[in-house]
């Protein structure tokens, strides 16, 4: 959902700045741009298209200097076009800004300076960012004073950005959208996400709301929203700069595909004791006794996966609601002290998340984020936050968080269930030995799996069905998401009995059906696979290997290794991972920056 960064070092930036910006293309683009500052002046070049459209374009322009900015674009308001991609100036050319996120008083903005003689270039919200700079500096301003006089003016969320001639400096702000401090000894990042800079430097400094920074060579200075001096804690991230590139694969999604049995290693290390118990460092056995129902909040991925721990909640007897973010922002659901709310985010900027559990901090909630981001807005907004430890992932289709995200969430649900309920749940020792096994069940699935073989058969059905009950039914809807998202397919998932309340009518013979088993109300699911069959629809079946009547009732059986099947979701999960890539493969899609898409969606 566009990706700011910035540079300043002691020679040239272009470059930086353009690494910068590649590295952060999956939050966007539609359009990219880049603007230095140098003792001549602010320069800009931006243009519609990717970031390699830029480059290509730069080859034959002149543009250098030691402070830089650029952006890359995933359109709100205004289409993807020349005049719409940042960097954005001001009438003279001597302001430049980038920004994520959205200006929700713009068009009140833009009539007033529009009035004062301004002329916009652009459709977009962020024009008025410079314009309202040059406005301050034309009434005497400093350039920091002058930035800080405009930031005051807007509202919504943003992370901005700006060079402003006359200051030998970057001066940036957020307020809602992510920005991420990187330092070097002479050099000074900023960027939307920490990938972005990971390849020069580890070490991070994650910027607070209302913060403002001043960038110099080898030099950082924090102000706070009142204009205070701040120190904010330089960070380390554990990260190698390796994990955030393609290393050999042919798209991001088959490597972090691949990358899912370190990632949960990752994910359950030191969270499992070995006499079997569920050991969270920051939530000891009574954290939550006074917990009376769960809600959880979250979307797409994240919200099946928060559906998945609904459901094993529910089999334990705790009330849990799993809620699309974007509704409970809108339409909340009551809650007091004893409401525990889990926000489930990879990024932890989700904006439709964040609304939503910033309702539930102010009704007075009890607030837990499950998210992959060290020191994002999610987990500094609420309560407490659990970190699953997944990695960077590049690809735009979240594979091996969802994978990180449910392991996780198996572990939450067994601490809530002892200390909600008052006793382990009865399968409480089989999951997690089940949890412990999972990183090899993943490996050995991976090395095994044909779903290769069967994506030529059913790349460019009229639709796809995924059907599932239980755990199931989230992962057939995240299978039906992932499928969609990355070939372009008309997929959908739904809980296997609702098929014949209405979907059945859209079932033929061009209709592949996914059903998927996980060894828990198999019997329920075959008779629906039943139903599909006797109209003639093909039933490719994903199930434990040992489940021979499953192999039996379908035409294509995808075999995923035995194992508890409350986790035997994660493992249906992979092969339909599996499935999607091979099928968008041999559509020839882009599979790891899918059209209209973008990772982390910052706005509302
Ligand atoms: C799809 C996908 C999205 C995200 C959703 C929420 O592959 O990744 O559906 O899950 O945009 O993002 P986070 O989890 O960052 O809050």
């Amino acid at each position: 959902m566009c990706g700011i960064t910035a540079c300043v070092g002691d020679g040239d930036v272009v470059d930086t700045v353009l690494t910068g910006l590649k590295n952060l293309e999956y939050r966007g683009y539609d359009s990219a741009g880049i603007a230095t500052l140098t003792d001549a002046g602010v320069q800009s070049h931006k243009c519609e298209g990717r970031i390699d459209d830029l480059v290509d374009e730069l080859g034959g322009v002149d543009l250098c200097g030691t402070f830089g900015v650029g952006h890359t674009r995933w359109s709100t308001h205004g289409k993807p076009t020349d005049e719409n991609a940042h960097p954005h100036t001001d009438c003279t050319a001597s302001v430049a800004v980038v920004h994520n996120g959205i200006i929700e008083n713009h068009a009140e903005l833009r009539g007033e300076l529009s009035a004062a003689g301004h002329l916009f270039t652009s459709e977009t919200d962020t024009e008025v960012v410079p314009h309202l700079i040059e406005e301050e500096l034309a009434a005497g301003k400093s350039p920091e004073a002058a930035f800080r006089a405009a930031i005051d003016r807007i509202e919504g969320s943003y992370a901005i950005a700006a060079l402003i001639e006359g200051t030998d400096a970057i001066l940036a702000t957020r307020q809602g959208s992510p920005l991420v401090l990187g330092v070097d000894d002479d050099r000074r990042f900023l960027a939307s996400d920490v990938p972005s800079f990971m390849e020069f430097t580890s070490r991070v400094v994650y910027l607070h709301d209302g913060d403002v920074v001043r960038l110099t060579l080898g030099e950082h200075e924090i102000t706070d929203a009142e204009g205070e001096p701040v120190s904010r804690s330089i960070d380390t991230v554990e990260w190698e700069s390796e994990d955030a590139e393609r290393g050999g694969y042919d798209h991001y999604m088959l490597k972090e595909i691949n990358e899912q049995p370190e990632a949960l290693e990752r994910t359950i290390n030191g969270r499992i004791t070995d006499d079997g118990r569920v050991a969270l460092a920051d939530f000891p056995p009574g954290t939550f006794d006074e917990v009376s129902e769960v809600h959880f909040l979250s979307c797409g991925t994240s919200h099946h996966a928060s559906m998945y721990a609904q459901q094993l909640l529910r089999d334990r007897g705790v009330p849990a609601y799993a809620f699309t973010a974007g509704e409970y922002a809108t339409t909340p659901a009551p809650v007091s002290e004893d409401t525990l709310v889990i926000a489930v985010t990879q990024s932890g900027e989700t904006a439709d998340t964040l609304a939503s559990l910033r309702s539930a901090n102010e009704r007075g909630a009890r607030t837990l984020t499950v998210t992959n981001v060290v020191g994002s807005t999610a987990a500094r907004e609420a309560d407490e936050a659990l970190f699953i430890r997944a990695g960077p992932e590049i690809g735009v289709a979240a594979t091996k968080t969802f994978t990180s995200q449910v392991a996780a969430l198996l572990l939450v649900v067994e601490r809530l269930t002892v200390d909600i309920t008052g006793t382990p749940s009865e399968d409480s020792e089989a999951v997690l030995t089940a949890l412990r096994e999972l990183p090899d069940a993943v490996d050995r699935l991976i090395g095994s799996s044909i779903a290769s073989s069967l994506a030529p058969r059913y790349a460019g059905s009229e639709q796809h069905f995924f059907i599932g009950r239980g755990v199931a039914y989230p992962v057939a809807c995240e299978g039906a998401l992932k499928l969609k998202e990355i070939s372009y397919e008309q997929a959908e998932g739904f809980s296997a009995g609702e098929l014949k309340h209405g979907p059945l009518a859209l079932v033929t013979p061009e209709t592949p059906i996914v059903a998927v088993f996980t060894g828990k109300h198999d019997t329920k699911t075959l008779n629906n696979v039943e139903e599909v069959r006797s109209r003639g629809a093909s039933v490719i079946g994903v199930a434990p290997e040992s489940a021979d009547h499953v192999a039996a009732a379908v035409d294509e059986f995808l075999p995923i290794p035995d194992t508890n099947p409350d986790v035997a979701g994660v493992l249906a999960n992979v092969q339909l991972q599996l499935v999607s890539y091979h099928v968008a493969n041999v559509l020839n899609r882009s599979i790891d920056k899918p059209r209209n898409l973008a990772k982390s969606v910052t706005v509302e």
